[in-house]
């Protein structure tokens, strides 16, 4: 598979009725065959932030390889808009929260491992946290600008909510990787 294709699936599901449940339909045609699509996003390092990440971006539609160092949990954040995840390699621990009104309340807990995939509505917000000695990497598939969309994150420690803005977004995450665990919220 070229990225080409990869992206092509992904652009058409972007336009159906529904775009979530259709980008989800294609993740599941695809997980069948992992390697294909690490091939495809070999080039891509899923480092050094969401702009190097970022394979495919339009208003309806961001894709993104995302590389998780070993040891790195984030602080509570949305997308601002629906996201899934498809586990290519790896153990990511998400931590699922739903907001109201800016504020957290912890839902649920799941572990992916290698084809696992993760849908999250708009209004749901999560901590993820690369378990074990090597990254997690995955695919993940965002409905909307990623690059655009506003976006809210949450202090780990004192669970006050704010805009996303990186430079603060390092020092939550840095504050989140040395916690025990996701916050209770
Ligand atoms: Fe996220």
């Amino acid at each position: 598979m070229k990225v080409h294709e990869l992206v092509a699936r992904f652009a058409k599901a972007g336009e159906a009725a529904n775009p979530m449940q259709a980008a989800r339909d294609e993740l599941e045609a695809l997980r069948g065959d992992l390697g294909a699509i690490e091939s495809a996003l070999a080039y891509v390092s899923g480092t050094g932030g969401n702009a190097r990440q970022v394979f495919y971006r339009s208003p309806n539609m961001t894709l993104l390889k995302v590389c998780f160092p070993a040891g790195r949990r984030t602080p509570p954040h949305d997308h601002g808009t629906w996201a899934q995840i498809l586990l290519l390699s790896g153990e990511e621990k998400n931590t699922l929260y739903r907001t109201e009104a800016g504020k957290l309340k912890r839902a649920s807990e799941t572990t992916l491992t290698r084809g696992a995939i993760l849908p999250m509505l708009k209004e749901t917000a999560h901590v993820a946290e690369c378990l074990g000695s090597v990254p997690a990497i995955g695919l993940h598939v965002y409905g909307g600008d990623i690059l655009d969309l506003p976006r809210r994150m949450w202090d780990p420690e004192t669970l006050q909510a704010h805009a996303l803005d990186w430079t603060l977004y390092e020092k939550f995450a840095q504050a989140a990787s040395k916690a025990a665990g996701a916050p209770a919220a």
